[in-house]
């Protein structure tokens, strides 16, 4: 057995990749040419490691406690029907027997509290060490039930907080945790923090801090479990990490990239918030320089749309330079269904971190980079190498020096 415990479970991405992979185990779904990467034929070791049909589900929410977890996807189907009805149908049985553990939602910033009343550890009153003891607790029993576990990050985006000296080692940061500095901490370290205390592998779909504090990097080299990061790379950010590379192999000199997009739902409520869409914007932005090397006049602009629930669109403007110091410009329109895109990916970095660990590889899985919009260590964001990385990674165990890896970025 093995298992994926969501961090926002209730979500529409959490919830669109619970109902997708009950509605695969019952039979009802595609699973091929669905999104998923890691059911190709080239990722067969993995494939037959972690077979669809032994991953449990669970997760960490701060809403709709009350619920379970077919009632919490239903309730976002209704919004967005994003899929054909039966596919929850198929999997109400798994889904019902399913419900989210109350989780923190500490330094979430204004994008969490604009979503409603939260149901937190924190207004139970407990310190920060009892948080990270109840998180732990409750990974721990997802754990001894299915075997081989991962935490993937899918709660709403938070914003960064500064880094201090306490979080650059893992003894100053458990000393934060042991003095309950409320103020140094958010909910997506301590999530990350008890996920390797507890050894299991962590995957950061988001852009808040998680794994990436050095205090716990630190520890995840101690207990020697992998993690990897930062923000699923899904939409309009895989177009760009697509399309930046094939200017630069034909020596086009990208002048100036402007990105708009345009969304609703709750993940639009959240970075609607300017503390909350920074990390987001951070993450987008850095995608032209790694692709190429250079870094073009960029816009990034993130709305909140509500009439298109979980339907996102954004236009693209690139303008260029060719022969003679010619201008052009492209442009392109990206209709993308969030979660549908998102949710086969969660299911890739989930998988290949558990793959990552069965081969006791431990620390960042930089060949990872590939699911990612901002990968941990600023690795090269053209898509075609970040593939050819993760299938040598897969299919010969190739590790390429850090280094080499990296985006030169030249400013
Ligand atoms: N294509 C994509 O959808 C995509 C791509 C890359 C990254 N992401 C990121 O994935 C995350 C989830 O996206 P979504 O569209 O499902 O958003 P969402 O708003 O639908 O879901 C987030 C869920 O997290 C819960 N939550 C918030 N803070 C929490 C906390 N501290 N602990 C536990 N639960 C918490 C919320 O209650 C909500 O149910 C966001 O950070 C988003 O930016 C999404």
């Amino acid at each position: 057995m093995a298992g994926i415990w969501l961090i926002g479970a209730y979500g529409v991405v959490s919830t669109t990749t619970m109902t997708g992979l009950a509605a695969i185990k019952a039979g009802a779904a595609p699973r091929v040419h669905a999104g998923i990467v890691t059911e190709d034929p080239e990722c067969d070791f993995i494939r037959s490691k972690f077979p669809l049909e032994k991953i449990a589900l669970g997760g960490h929410e701060v809403r709709f406690l009350d619920r379970n977890a077919f009632q919490a996807s239903e309730k976002i189907w209704e919004e967005n029907v994003h899929f054909k009805r039966s596919f929850l149908d198929a999997g109400k049985n798994e889904l019902s027997k399913i419900k989210a553990k109350k989780g923190t939602a500490i330094n979430c910033g204004p994008g969490v509290d604009a979503l409603g009343d939260l149901e937190t550890l924190e207004s139970e009153g407990l310190t920060l060490s009892e948080i990270v003891g109840r998180i732990m607790k409750d990974y721990e029993s997802f754990k001894n039930k299915n075997g081989e576990v991962c935490v993937i990050n899918a709660a709403s985006t938070e914003p960064h907080i500064q880094l201090t000296e306490e979080h650059q080692s893992l003894d100053t940061f458990e000393g934060l945790i042991d003095e309950n500095k409320t103020e140094k901490v958010t909910a997506s370290m301590l999530y990350a923090y008890a996920s390797l205390k507890q050894k299991i592998p962590y995957g950061n779909f988001t852009p808040s801090h998680g794994a990436t504090v050095p205090a716990i990097r630190e520890l995840a080299v101690k207990q020697q479990i992998p993690y990897m990061g930062d923000d699923g790379k899904t939409g309009e950010t895989l177009m760009k990490t697509t399309l930046a590379p094939m200017f630069k192999m034909r020596s086009l000199k990208i002048l100036g990239w402007a990105g708009f997009n345009i969304l609703g739902d709750d993940d639009g409520v959240t970075l609607s918030k300017d503390a909350n869409k920074e990390s987001k914007i951070e993450s987008k932005d850095k995608a032209i320089s790694s692709s190429i090397g250079y870094s073009p006049f960029s816009i990034t602009e993130i709305k909140y749309f509500p009439p298109l629930v979980d339907h996102k669109v954004a236009w693209d403007y690139i303008s260029y330079r060719g022969f003679l110091g010619t201008k052009m410009a492209l442009q392109f329109t990206w209709h993308g269904i969030d979660s549908i895109l998102a949710a086969p990916v969660a299911i890739d970095i989930a998988r290949s971190l558990m793959f990552a660990k069965s081969r006791g590889e431990f620390g960042a899985i930089h060949e990872l980079a590939f699911f990612f919009k901002h990968p941990i260590d600023d690795i090269i964001g053209n898509t075609f190498l970040q593939y050819e990385l993760y299938m040598n990674w897969i299919k010969e165990g190739k590790k390429v020096p850090l280094e080499k890896m990296q985006a030169k970025i030249v400013k």
